[in-house]
């Protein structure tokens, strides 16, 4: 990235200046992925690394609603995000408000939010999950219904590994609803030796198609352990191409369905970030707390 190397450089010193980490999700471009993060990862992998920050400020590259997960984890430390307006049409599907009607709809039903949800959603549910853990986290509830928001396709995934009953929100992902199951027919006809391996928030007849769903880090360790000679990545493709740099010899196909909010993060806009010092994600401390309580249950579960 021969463009972008004084980006890099600068990125890189003012970062030890200032005592900032960068933590970036695993759709971050590679440039920002390899070259500028202290720490990437898959959502669960990111939070838990939020509580063991010792910097003063944390750069969250990623979506809104990870900064806020930092935030939430870090009350007293500065957490910046490059582009505030990485959102998430996940997050941006559900309120606090809904999830309170939601339990005057079903009264005593425990509910589980995805971490693609807005602090204000954290702070009414039970517990938080993410795409690595939805499975253990809801059984952990020892309930026999409980409310999965706000993702219809994971929350159907998990239902199809458990004997838990899951009442579902209607959101979804903007990229990975976009998928379709004859898609990955039309990879295996072309090539019937090719590995798929898909993120849980596809639709069902996309995850019917694949030989492996998980979390980003759970494919990416998939890949890195069967060391397919091709694999399909159904996910957002910034994921493969961080792949592709660490594994050459691997052949990766991606369909490249793009994240917006991902990609309004740039290394210019980190930059600036770290000079600014914004743009700086507050939360409301009554709200931080009660989200914290969800958040911190999920992070407790593993041990
Ligand atoms: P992971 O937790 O699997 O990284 O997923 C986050 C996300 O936003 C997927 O679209
Ligand atoms: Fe949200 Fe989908 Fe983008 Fe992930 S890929 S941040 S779920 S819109």
């Amino acid at each position: 990235w021969p463009l972008m190397a004084p980006y890099i450089k600068a990125i890189n010193e003012l970062k030890q200046t200032r005592n900032a980490v960068i933590l970036a999700h695993n759709y971050q471009t590679p440039e920002i992925f390899h070259c500028v993060a202290d720490i990437g990862g898959d959502s669960l992998q990111l939070a838990i690394e939020a509580t063991k920050v010792k910097s003063d400020i944390i750069v969250q590259c990623g979506v809104h609603f990870m900064a806020e997960t930092s935030k939430i984890l870090n009350p007293q430390k500065t957490v910046l995000i490059p582009d505030s307006r990485a959102g998430c049409s996940l997050a941006s599907s559900i309120t606090g408000a809904d999830v309170r009607l939601l339990r005057e709809r079903f009264p005593g039903v425990p509910v589980v939010a995805y971490v693609n949800t807005s602090a204000d959603v954290k702070a009414e549910v039970d517990i938080c999950c993410t795409s690595s853990n939805a499975v253990q986290v809801v059984e952990s509830l020892h309930a026999p219904t409980v409310i999965f928001l706000p993702d219809q396709y994971l929350a159907k995934y998990v239902a199809s590994q458990t004997d838990v009953k899951i009442i579902a929100w209607k959101g979804a992902c903007e990229v990975h609803e976009r998928f379709t199951g004859e898609e990955l027919r039309s990879f295996r006809e072309a090539d019937p030796s090719v590995q798929i391996i898909a993120h849980p928030e596809c639709p069902p007849d996309v995850l019917a198609e694949a030989d492996f769903t998980g979390s980003t880090a759970h494919m990416i360790n998939w890949v890195r352990n069967k060391h397919p000679k091709r694999v399909v990545m159904i996910t957002e493709c910034s994921m493969a191409d961080n792949v592709m740099a660490e594994l050459p010899d691997v052949e990766i196909v991606r369909p490249c369905n793009l994240c917006p909010h991902m990609k309004r993060i740039t290394l210019p806009k980190i930059l600036d970030s770290l000079v600014t010092l914004r743009e700086e994600v507050t939360i409301d401390p009554a709200i931080a707390e009660k989200a914290r309580r969800s958040v911190e249950r999920m992070i407790n579960l593993r041990n």
